[in-house]
């Protein structure tokens, strides 16, 4: 498997081994990526931990804000995933046998994971939201995936920053 890799990546190698501009591209691409993504998926993650609404049109107000962030999120991390594979083909030999890059594939699919999870709380908080939007007082149909939703950002926020030091962990030692 690896020697297979190895030799199908190989071109790609030898190209951005022997240039500048190219690394340095990808590098800048895939933490500009990263830097958008991360940032914003950050910045609504603690939108949800520091608010505390209490009708439900504060809640569908919160789950509407959420829902507006997913598209540049995801489109971010499909840079960040497509330019860290070209970075992990310049080097295949010596990131497949490291342990911290594996650990940070790991956080990757546990950060995709929640977000998938994430993004149903949120759709179930939307549509229960907008059935009681009339109530006075937001009922558990309504507090409870948004408690769902807090958790969630909070495996958000970890993941984007175990990734992050994964990364330059993994770029520097
Ligand atoms: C949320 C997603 C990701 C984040 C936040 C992230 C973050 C980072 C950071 C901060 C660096 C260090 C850059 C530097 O100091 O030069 C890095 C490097 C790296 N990343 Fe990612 N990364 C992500 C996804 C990926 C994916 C999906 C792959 C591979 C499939 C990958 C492969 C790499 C490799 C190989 C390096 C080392 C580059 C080098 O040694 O020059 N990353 N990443």
């Amino acid at each position: 498997m690896l020697e297979t890799l190895t030799t199908l990546t190989q071109p790609w190698a030898d190209y951005y081994s022997a240039s500048a501009w190219l690394p340095t591209a990808i590098i800048a691409l895939h933490v500009l990526a990263l830097f958008v993504g991360g940032g914003i998926a950050l910045g609504a993650d603690r939108r949800v931990l520091q608010s505390t609404p209490g009708r439900s049109e504060a809640y569908l107000a919160a789950a509407a804000d959420l829902n507006a962030t997913h598209s540049i999120v995801i489109a971010a991390l499909l840079i960040t995933i497509l330019s860290g594979v070209a970075l992990f083909a310049s080097d295949v030999g010596t990131f497949w046998g490291s342990r911290v890059f594996w650990a940070k594939m790991a956080a990757l699919v546990v950060l995709m994971l929640n977000g998938a999870r994430m993004r149903s709380t949120e759709a179930r908080l939307l549509t229960n939201a907008r059935n009681t939007v009339e109530m006075a007082v937001a009922g558990p149909d309504v507090t409870a995936p948004y408690q769902t939703l807090r958790t969630h950002a909070w495996v958000s926020v970890i993941g984007w920053c175990a990734i992050v030091v994964l990364g330059v962990v993994v770029a520097n030692i």
